[in-house]
């Protein structure tokens, strides 16, 4: 039985088996704090009864929420996890540390749940780093965000055969925005929303882009709404859910930056050469024109939004 006040660190949406609780839910994907509401927060200050972690695939990141849990409670913290988490590595690291007790693991189908308690000093050596830190000049990342360790080869392809861009435009799932700080190099683009998912991710663009043309928006791109049509979008979409490889979701980013675009707007993006998302592109603009390729990425211009029908909320037009 978990304990009342609990703080659940990484819940993606609210468990049935925590149905009742007052539990604080910790988050930084907009995605998951909607499904969580109004109990969801990016960051909980103070000490908890018990923590609960869910465990995130960025091993660093999960091992930094196990030593920041360790040190929100005194009692004890519950670690939750699938196989594909890394659950068996931090479990039997966890157990190797003598500090500390660790509970018998229940499994499940695919992962486990485990208790662990004593003194966070014991993991020191797992605890985040206080502050971001530079991978390229100008350019800070966190752990266990998008690219946190180099920039992304894809948005890298994109930047070098980036069209000269102007007026408003988006960059859909902008991470720590590398493409945005590129793109506003350009003294034509006027303003660019950066809508990324990922909180941490966002910070950090934050931090990158100091350029007051430049609008941060934690929104689930799928559903986020521009304040206007827009002249062009950029991006470099997921394709992954979890793991398995999910091109239905760049398509889904391929019909939000259509809706988003103008009659005359433009979208450029980048995409794996392998990804066939052509149809798509072709089934919802005029025009589509791949403008770059090399063995890995393709870079894709899409001009002037095939709008059979009027958009669902009618926008205002510039
Ligand atoms: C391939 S990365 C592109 C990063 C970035 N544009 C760059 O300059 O390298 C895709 C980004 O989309 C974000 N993302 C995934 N799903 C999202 C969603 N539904 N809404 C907004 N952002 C999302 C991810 O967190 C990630 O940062």
């Amino acid at each position: 039985m978990l304990p009342r006040g609990l703080l659940v660190m990484g819940a993606a949406e609210p468990d049935p088996a925590l149905a009742g609780l007052d539990a604080r839910f910790v988050t930084s994907s907009a995605q998951a704090s909607k499904k969580l509401g109004s109990s969801s927060a990016q960051d909980a200050k103070g000490r908890f009864p018990a923590v609960l972690v869910c465990l995130p695939r960025s091993k660093e990141l999960a091992q930094g929420w196990i030593a920041e849990a360790l040190q929100r409670t005194e009692g004890e913290v519950f670690v939750d996890g699938e196989k594909t988490s890394g659950i068996e590595s931090v479990f039997k690291a966890l157990r190797k540390t003598p500090e500390l007790a660790v509970g018998e693991a229940i499994s499940k189908a695919h992962g486990k749940f485990f208790s662990v308690t004593g003194s966070a000093e014991a993991l020191k050596e797992w605890a985040l780093p206080e502050a971001p830190h530079e991978i390229a000049p100008g350019f800070v990342t966190v752990p266990g965000i998008f690219s946190a360790d180099s920039i992304d080869l894809g948005s890298r392809f994109l930047v070098e055969n980036l069209p000269d861009l102007s007026g408003e435009g988006a960059d859909l799932g902008a991470g720590w925005g590398y493409l945005a700080a590129n793109v506003l190099k350009s003294a034509r683009a006027k303003k660019l929303h950066l809508v990324e998912d990922d909180a941490r991710a966002l910070d950090c663009a934050r931090l990158n882009l100091t350029d007051e043309r430049a609008a941060m928006v934690w929104a689930d791109a799928l559903e986020w709404k521009s304040p206007r049509l827009l002249d062009f979008v950029v991006m470099n979409p997921p394709f992954h859910s979890g793991r398995a490889s999910d091109p239905d979701l760049g398509r889904a980013f391929i019909k939000a930056a259509a809706d988003a675009l103008s009659p005359s707007g433009r979208l450029v993006m980048v995409a794996n050469r392998h990804l066939a998302y052509e149809p798509k592109l072709n089934e919802l603009f005029r025009t589509v024109t791949q403008i770059a390729v090399n063995s890995h990425f393709k870079v894709i211009q899409a001009e002037a939004p095939n709008r059979s029908k009027p958009l669902a909320i009618k926008r205002q037009r510039r």
